[in-house]
């Protein structure tokens, strides 16, 4: 078995996320693309070696049902959030992470995926995201310091185990956008941008215990299991954005249970009883958001298959 390729590899500088329900497309007619999508990425593959051409097709619960005889355990839709803040839930069929050194790669692979069924489809998103600086989210701060680097570690951060079966090395995913309000961002000194955050914005040191405020984006992230271990998600966000202000991050993460990121928004959105929230979201709104399951390459192509 093996994960799809954009899930362990660190993310190349550009990306492109497409979020569709299948409208008038009939799920042959799904697989067909999702076919031509793959045969048109080997061939790209072949052509520019260097240029870190890597997939992701992940689909919704509901589609799922439709496409496959079992579910994999823990699979289900992302629910909505009445907290101190709302927290959105657009369920959607089909995610495509496409993800390369370049940005007309990325545009070719979405090219090949929709030509022919544009009108059949409903595109709820398709955000073009790169890479912004040394990693840095629009607020100016590096994104993705604690996220597993090594292989093993993201590896069983994001893939489902062996004991899974036919499901292992597949991988849930939860993705959302989120739009910034850069201008009130802008307003804060560098010292409340820190407190937000959690870390310094030059290097990304996290604050100290004694100086780190309970409502951080990174105290209302960090969950512990029941021993006490940090539980960690795999996230591959970047950010997208206009001139004139749509500006914002298509956050993404890759883990091997749902439940680890359903405890991370309840913290955030303030509804997980402890009276706190994130106060980053006075600053980023959440646009959508859905849970999806990327199966391992074996089983993708079994369903293309059939
Ligand atoms: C606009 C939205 C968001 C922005 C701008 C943002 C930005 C950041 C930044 C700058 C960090 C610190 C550096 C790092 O470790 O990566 C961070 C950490 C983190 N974020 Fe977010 N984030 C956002 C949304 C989310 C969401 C929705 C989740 C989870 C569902 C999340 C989970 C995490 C986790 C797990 C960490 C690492 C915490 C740690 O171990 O210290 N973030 N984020």
């Amino acid at each position: 078995m093996s994960a799809q390729s954009v899930i362990l590899p660190l993310p190349s500088d550009h990306a492109r996320f497409i979020v569709l329900r299948l409208k008038d497309l009939s799920i042959a007619e799904l697989k067909e693309k999702l076919t031509a999508l793959l045969s048109t990425r080997d061939r790209l593959i072949t052509q520019h070696p260097n240029a870190q051409i890597k997939t992701g097709i992940a689909f919704g619960p509901e589609l799922w049902a439709k496409l496959y005889p079992q579910t994999p355990v823990g699979f289900k839709q992302l629910q909505r959030i009445h907290g101190a803040f709302d927290m959105p839930v657009v369920p959607a069929d089909v995610l495509i992470h496409l993800a390369s050194q370049r940005t007309d790669i990325c545009f070719a692979l979405s090219q090949a995926f929709f030509d022919g069924i544009q009108d059949q489809v409903e595109v709820l998103d398709e955000r073009v995201c790169f890479r912004n600086f040394d990693g840095r989210d629009l607020t100016g701060f590096i994104d993705g310091t604690e996220n597993p680097q090594f292989p093993d570690d993201r590896a069983e951060t994001a893939l489902l185990a062996e004991e899974t079966g036919v499901f292992a090395e597949g991988s849930f995913v939860f993705a959302q956008r989120y739009a910034h309000d850069l201008k009130k961002w802008k307003k804060l000194t560098v010292d409340t941008q820190e407190n937000v955050m959690g870390r310094s914005k030059l290097e990304s040191i996290e604050l100290a215990d004694e100086v780190k405020p309970n409502n951080a984006h990174v105290a209302r992230t960090v969950v512990e299991d029941e021993q006490g271990e940090e539980m960690e998600i795999l996230r591959h966000s970047l950010p997208y954005g206009d001139g004139r202000g749509d500006q914002g991050l298509f956050f993404i993460a890759y883990t091997q249970d749902l439940k680890i990121i359903d405890a991370m928004l309840m913290r955030m959105f303030g509804s997980s009883g402890d009276g706190i929230h994130d106060r980053l979201l006075h600053f980023v709104t959440p646009m959508d958001g859905a849970y999806y399951f990327a199966p391992n390459e074996e089983v993708l192509e079994n369903i293309l298959e059939v």
